[in-house]
């Protein structure tokens, strides 16, 4: 019997990780590289939608999406039956070197929904971090300028290039160096613990003018940077959302000095904040869109969309042989037509306003949630020991994670001591409802 009441979707059989689970994690630190920190052993047997169930048919309810890449949840019909049949066509066929139909009408549709109604090129990639590494390349290629700007908190991937514009745990950092060199991280506009001590609005975005006056004005020449690459709200950072002018100002700042602004949203885009694309919320055009995760329903995938002025680099300077699978490809025309089709970013955000009010609500409950925070589908959860002294709530969300995940609610953390919720947006009402029942209820275990 649960602990919740009455369920409907979740089915816990055996205390997670069950007998089956457990030989699985034994073998995967057998044989599989160390390098990997997960959250909780959990196994997966299948999926389907917004509900999992592990290897000793244990059934939860999907709170992260598979990190974020199942925006039409596991295994939908329509993208299952679209990868089927174009592998009865062909799997692969390089289009470093040849061509092929399906990524271009792939390219039309990424074109019309990224911002900005200028001509638009595209470049595919396989990952998150590898659609970074080309716009990193790409922004110094076509500006012949060295350095970058990031901010402090970012997470940009794991590749040497990402990683070097990356700076939200030091554990992802340490014994890499040296790392690409003419990269300055500044603070992140991350208005519940001001890096500089200010509360907004009064701050009057002193964030911005630190940025110029510190510096541009001091340090590192305008004309020197290539581009600016930043989260529209930062994910692995703690799901951290910029004041309503952030982005407007920095653009400001950037556009007349040349520096091209780069928008990743390998985390927040395709539709997951109720937009396609969350930069839209702030009103700017960016020069380069980086997409992956949510893309192609778990298909291996990504894209740099770039204006087309910009994306000047000539035939040969950068390539990859998977880049543009032709499975991925149709796997994300298919994921594109059900976002649009099904109305999931209506869904997202009307499913999303009722999210944070009833975190609000819970807000006002514990004393252990210090912010909530989100757009859409994209939603973070500070946990503090105390709302005053706004001290790391760390242990809890250990405790938080745990427990929701042994009663059948798959949640994940981010920050120091975030956690996220970003379920798939096909997810419905009353299955996110029961979700976060389970939520509810490891809070207010946490906070006793
Ligand atoms: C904002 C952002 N950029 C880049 C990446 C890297 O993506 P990948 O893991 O596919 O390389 C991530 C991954 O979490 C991300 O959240």
């Amino acid at each position: 019997m649960s602990s919740i009441g009455f369920v409907k979707y979740i089915n816990m059989k055996t205390e997670p990780p069950g007998p089956k689970a457990r030989k699985v994690v034994e073998e995967t630190t057998r044989l599989l590289s160390p390098s990997i920190a997960r959250f909780y052993p959990l196994v997966i047997e299948k999926a389907h939608g917004a509900l999992v169930e592990d290897v000793d048919g244990n059934r939860y309810i999907d709170l992260n999406a598979g990190l974020g890449v199942l925006s039409v949840g596991s295994t939908p019909s329509p993208v299952v039956d679209a990868i089927k049949k174009q592998a009865e066509k062909f799997l692969h066929f390089s289009y470093t070197d040849f061509y092929y139909e399906n990524i271009i009408k792939l390219a039309e549709k990424l074109v019309e929904i990224t911002p900005g109604s200028w001509e638009k090129s595209v470049y595919y990639g396989n990952s998150g971090a590898e659609a970074v590494e080309a716009a990193i390349k790409l922004a110094r290629y076509h500006t012949r300028r060295p350095r970058m700007l990031a901010f402090s908190g970012a997470f940009h991937g794991r590749t040497m290039g990402a990683l070097s514009l990356t700076s939200s745990k030091t554990r992802q950092m340490k014994g890499f160096s040296p790392l690409l060199s003419g990269v300055t991280h500044v603070p992140y506009p991350y208005c519940y613990r001001c890096p500089y001590g200010k509360t907004f609005p009064d701050c009057g975005y002193f964030c911005t003018d630190f940025i110029q006056h510190e510096v541009l004005d001091k340090y590192v020449p305008a004309e020197e940077v290539a581009g600016v690459f930043f989260e529209p709200i930062q994910g692995e950072g703690g799901y951290v959302v910029p004041p309503p002018d952030f982005f407007k100002r920095l653009e400001k700042m950037m556009k007349p000095n040349g520096i091209l602004m780069v928008d990743d949203e390998v985390q927040s885009g395709i539709g997951r904040t109720g937009k396609w694309f969350a930069i839209e919320h702030w009103g700017i055009e960016p020069d380069m869109v980086l997409i992956a995760k949510g893309i192609a329903a778990g298909m291996p995938l990504s894209a740099l969309v770039a204006k087309k002025s910009v994306m000047t680099w000539e035939p040969g300077s950068h390539a990859s042989t998977f880049g543009g699978n032709p499975l991925s490809a149709a796997s994300a025309l298919e994921t594109l037509k059900m976002i649009e089709q099904g109305k999931l970013m209506e869904n997202a955000e009307r499913l999303g306003s009722q999210l944070m009010k009833r975190l609000n609500e819970m807000k006002e409950k514990y004393e252990i949630i210090g912010d909530v925070r989100g757009k859409g589908l994209m939603v973070g959860v500070e946990i503090v020991k105390d709302k005053r002294s706004k001290e790391f709530g760390i242990k809890e969300v250990e405790r938080i994670l745990d427990y929701s995940w042994k009663h059948g609610a798959l949640l994940l953390s981010c920050g120091k001591s975030s956690l996220r919720i970003f379920p798939p947006l096909v997810i419905e009402q009353d299955m996110l409802d029961e979700g976060l029942d389970v939520v509810e209820e490891a809070i207010k275990r946490a906070a006793s």
